[in-house]
C-alpha cells in the first residue's frame, strides 16, 4: 500500500542541487520556488562527495542550511542518498569496483554510478552514508520523502568482473539447488555446455558466438535483482530510522528496459518514475502516454510521482528539440491524466558547468523574463487548481501484458526474424488503443486478471506454464483474450514449448502452427476475408514481417493470407474458449486492420469505444474519492478540435488542456505555435 505524501495537494518541483551555487544564491532559489508554487525539491542526489569529503569524515553543516531555508518557505524536501555518485576517494581507495562490460572492458570515474552491483565495499560505504544521513535528518518536519540512489541500472545495469561472476554464482545456487538441475534448465547438452559444478559457471561475456540463452536470461534476472538488493539495504535503513515518510527511488518506466520493475514496486512505498520524450517524434506525446500508463500500473493503481521530466530540451538526444509553447503543460498534465499526483523536473536551475548545462531546467540560463519560466510559474498555478484531483485513480478494462522477461528473451541472438521485438509489437497496439481513446492498465502474465474485459498480449514471448493457466482460467470464466504472433512460444529458460505454436496457449487459441513463416525485409502480404466466413476487417488489407504454417483446432479464421508464403493459412483467428474468446493475430496487420480488429475483439469483451474523440485528442477520467470524475482533454493538435461534453460539445483550443467534472473546472495551457 502506497503511503501519502505529506502534502497539500499535487507535488510541484524539481532536482535541487544547491551545492553547484554559492550561497547566496539559495535565497533566490526559495523566493522564486515559492513564486512558481513549487511545494518539494529532490535534494542531495549527487552529494556524496560534498557530504563525504573524505572517508568517514562528514559535512552536514551545508544540507542543514539549504533544508533550513527551503523549511522556512514552505518547501519540503525529497531527501536523497546520494549514492549513484560515488566519490573519487572511493574509487581510488577501491580500483576492484570499476564495471566491467561483457567485453572485459573496465569503465573508469570522473562521471556517475562507477560502481559493481556486487561490489562488497561499494556496498558497505553506501550504507555507511545513507545511515548518518539518514541520523541526521530523520523526523525533519521538511523530509516527506526519501528517495534512494538515482535512476539505478541507468548507466550499469551489469557488470562482468570476477566479483560479480562469483555473485551471479551464488544467485543460480540459489534458484537452481543443484547443478543437474541447472545444466537441465539451461539445456546445457546442446554444443557441450555441460557444468560439473557450479564453481565452472561464468558470467555471460562476450564469447565466440551466441552465450546460452538461458545463462544470459537468468544473468539478466541476476542483474536486476543485484541491483534490488543495494536499493531494499539502503531502504531498510531508512525505514529503521524513520519508519513514517515513505521511500522510493525513480524508476525509467517504459525507458529503460534493465530492470524487472514488476519486482521492484512491491519495494518501494510510492511509485516514482523519470519521463523524457524521444524529442525528434512528432507523435511523443503516445510515448510519454504509455509510461504514465505502465507506471501506474507498477503502483498497482495508486497514485504515483512523475520525479523528473523536462521543461524543454533534454542534452543526451542526437538532435534536443526544444519544448513549443504549451508543450510542458500538455506533457504535465498528460501525467497527471494518468494517475500521477504530482509533477517534478530535472531540474530546479540550469547548470552553469558540467555535462549537463544544455539541459533545460525550471529557471533557465536565461533567468526569469523568459516564456519558459512564465509557463513554469503558469503550471505551478494550474496544479494547484487541480489538487482535486490528488488521490484520485484511472480505471480500465483492457490490459495490455507486459513482462521483462520476454522482453530480455527476446533481445538474445538467433530468433527466427529480426523483426520479432517486444516494443515494437505492444507500441503498435498501444498506439491503436490511445487513438481510439481506450485508457489500458499494464499488467504482468501472472496477474489478477479478474477485474479486465479484454486482455491483449502482443509479445508474451516467454509464457511460464502458470502464467498460461492464468490466461487461460481467465478466458473460460468468460474474458476476451487477443495474442499476437511469437506469444506462449518458451518457457522461463528459453525452452521452446512443444508439440507446435504457441505452444501454452493453442488450446486455448485453438490453432496449431507447424512452422514460423517469417516475411522478407518489407515484404507484404494480402490478407482476406476467408470464403464464406464474416471477416472482421475490410478486406483486402495487408500483413508484414510475419506469417505462420498455421490449421484451425477449433477456432475459425476471421482473416487469411491471400498470398506469400502463407497463401491460404489464416491469419487472424477467433475462438470460442469457454464463456469467453480468443484472439490470435499471426500477423502484423495495417492500422486500418488493427484497428478493426480491435473494434471486433473490444466488442466481444463489451467494452464501449469512445466515439467523437478528434485523432491527437487524448481524453483520460480521474475518478475521484469523493465520486466526482474528472477527465483530462489534451489537444495535441495544431486545430481547435470540439469533444462531447457532459453538458454538450466542449472546445478544446489548440494545444491547449481542459479539465472537464460536470461542467468543465478550468482551462490550462495556450495555443501552441509549433
Ligand atoms: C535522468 C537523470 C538525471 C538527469 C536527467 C537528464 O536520467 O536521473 O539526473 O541526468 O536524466 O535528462
Amino acid at each position: 500500500m502506497a503511503q501519502r505524501l505529506r502534502l497539500e495537494g499535487l507535488a510541484y518541483g524539481g532536482d535541487y542541487n544547491p551545492e553547484q551555487w554559492p550561497e547566496e544564491v539559495w535565497a533566490e532559489d526559495v523566493a522564486l520556488m515559492r513564486e512558481a508554487g513549487v511545494n518539494l525539491v529532490s535534494l542531495g542526489i549527487f552529494s556524496w562527495a560534498r557530504l563525504e569529503p573524505r572517508p568517514g569524515e562528514f559535512d552536514f553543516g551545508w544540507l542543514d542550511r539549504i533544508i533550513a531555508l527551503l523549511h522556512e518557505g514552505g518547501i519540503r524536501v525529497d531527501l536523497a542518498t546520494p549514492t549513484a555518485a560515488p566519490p573519487a576517494w572511493f574509487q581510488k581507495a577501491h580500483p576492484d569496483v570499476r564495471p566491467v562490460t561483457a567485453d572485459g572492458r573496465v569503465l573508469g570515474y570522473g562521471a556517475r554510478q562507477t560502481y559493481c552491483p556486487s561490489s562488497p565495499e561499494y556496498a558497505a560505504a553506501a550504507a555507511r552514508i545513507t545511515r548518518e544521513l539518514v541520523a541526521r535528518y530523520a523526523g525533519h518536519p521538511a523530509v516527506v520523502l526519501w528517495h534512494v540512489h538515482n535512476e539505478y541500472g541507468c548507466h550499469v545495469a551489469r557488470c562482468y568482473c570476477e566479483r560479480s561472476a562469483a555473485a551471479f554464482r551464488d544467485w543460480l545456487r540459489d534458484r537452481h539447488k543443484t547443478v543437474d538441475a541447472l545444466n537441465e534448465a539451461w539445456g546445457t547438452a546442446f554444443w557441450g555446455q555441460r557444468y560439473d559444478s557450479f564453481d565452472e559457471i561464468d558470467a555471460p561475456r562476450e564469447a565466440p558466438t551466441a552465450v546460452n540463452p538461458a545463462q544470459q536470461l537468468d544473468f539478466r534476472r541476476f542483474s536486476s535483482d543485484a541491483l534490488l538488493a543495494l536499493y531494499t539495504a539502503e531502504r531498510d535503513i531508512i525505514r529503521a530510522a524513520d519508519p513514517d515518510v515513505p521511500v522510493t527511488t525513480n524508476f525509467m518506466a517504459g525507458l529503460s528496459d534493465n530492470l524487472d520493475y514488476w519486482s521492484w514496486a512491491r519495494e518501494v512505498d510510492l511509485v516514482a518514475t523519470d519521463h523524457y520524450l524521444t524529442a525528434e517524434r512528432a507523435d511523443n506525446q503516445i510515448g510519454l502516454a504509455l509510461s504514465a500508463d505502465l507506471t501506474r500500473s507498477l503502483a498497482f493503481g495508486e497514485p504515483w510521482l512523475l520525479m523528473e521530466h523536462s521543461t524543454s530540451a533534454v542534452n543526451w538526444q542526437p538532435r534536443n528539440i526544444a519544448k513549443r509553447p504549451g508543450e510542458m503543460a500538455r506533457n504535465s498534465l498528460a501525467h497527471v491524466a494518468r494517475g500521477a499526483d504530482g509533477v517534478m523536473f530535472f531540474q530546479w536551475r540550469a547548470s552553469r558547468a558540467g555535462a549537463e548545462k544544455y539541459h533545460s531546467a525550471m529557471l533557465p540560463h536565461a533567468g526569469t523574463d523568459t516564456r519558459l519560466w512564465r509557463e513554469v510559474v503558469d503550471l505551478g498555478a494550474r496544479l494547484r487548481e487541480l489538487a482535486p484531483l490528488r488521490g484520485s485513480r484511472v480505471r480500465a478494462q483492457v490490459a495490455l501484458v507486459w513482462d521483462w522477461e520476454s522482453r530480455w528473451a527476446l533481445e538474445l541472438e538467433y530468433r527466427p526474424s529480426v523483426d520479432l521485438d517486444f516494443r515494437e509489437r505492444i507500441d503498435a497496439y498501444y498506439e491503436r488503443l490511445w487513438r481510439a481513446g481506450i485508457t489500458v492498465d499494464f499488467v504482468h502474465p501472472g496477474a489478477d486478471l479478474s477485474g479486465y474485459r479484454l486482455v491483449v498480449a502482443p509479445s508474451m514471448y516467454v509464457t511460464r506454464a502458470a502464467w498460461a493457466e492464468n490466461l487461460r482460467a481467465w478466458v473460460r470464466s468468460g474474458g476476451t483474450l487477443l495474442t499476437s504472433y511469437f506469444t506462449g512460444i518458451v518457457d522461463e529458460n528459453d525452452a521452446v514449448h512443444p508439440g507446435g505454436y504457441p505452444g501454452a496457449l493453442r488450446d486455448v487459441l485453438g490453432v496449431r502452427a507447424e512452422e514460423f513463416l517469417p516475411l522478407r525485409r518489407g515484404e507484404t502480404t494480402t490478407l482476406v476475408a476467408p470464403p464464406r466466413m464474416d471477416g472482421a476487417a475490410a478486406a483486402p488489407g495487408t500483413a508484414s514481417r510475419w506469417a505462420e504454417d498455421l490449421a484451425l483446432e477449433g477456432a475459425s479464421a476471421v482473416l487469411q493470407h491471400a498470398d506469400g508464403p502463407a497463401a491460404g493459412r489464416p491469419a487472424v483467428t477467433r475462438h470460442a474458449f469457454g464463456a469467453g474468446t480468443a484472439w490470435y493475430v499471426a500477423t502484423a496487420p495495417d492500422t486500418g486492420t488493427l484497428d478493426a480488429l480491435l473494434r471486433a475483439a473490444l466488442a466481444d469483451a463489451g467494452v464501449h469505444t469512445p466515439s467523437g474523440l478528434p485523432d491527437g485528442v487524448e481524453r483520460v477520467r480521474r475518478v475521484g474519492a469523493d465520486g466526482r470524475d474528472r477527465e483530462i482533454v489534451i489537444n495535441h493538435t495544431l486545430s481547435d478540435a470540439t469533444v462531447p461534453g457532459p453538458e454538450g460539445p466542449v472546445s478544446v483550443p489548440a494545444g491547449t488542456v481542459r479539465v472537464l467534472a460536470s461542467e468543465p473546472l478550468e482551462s490550462v495551457g495556450s495555443p501552441t505555435d509549433q
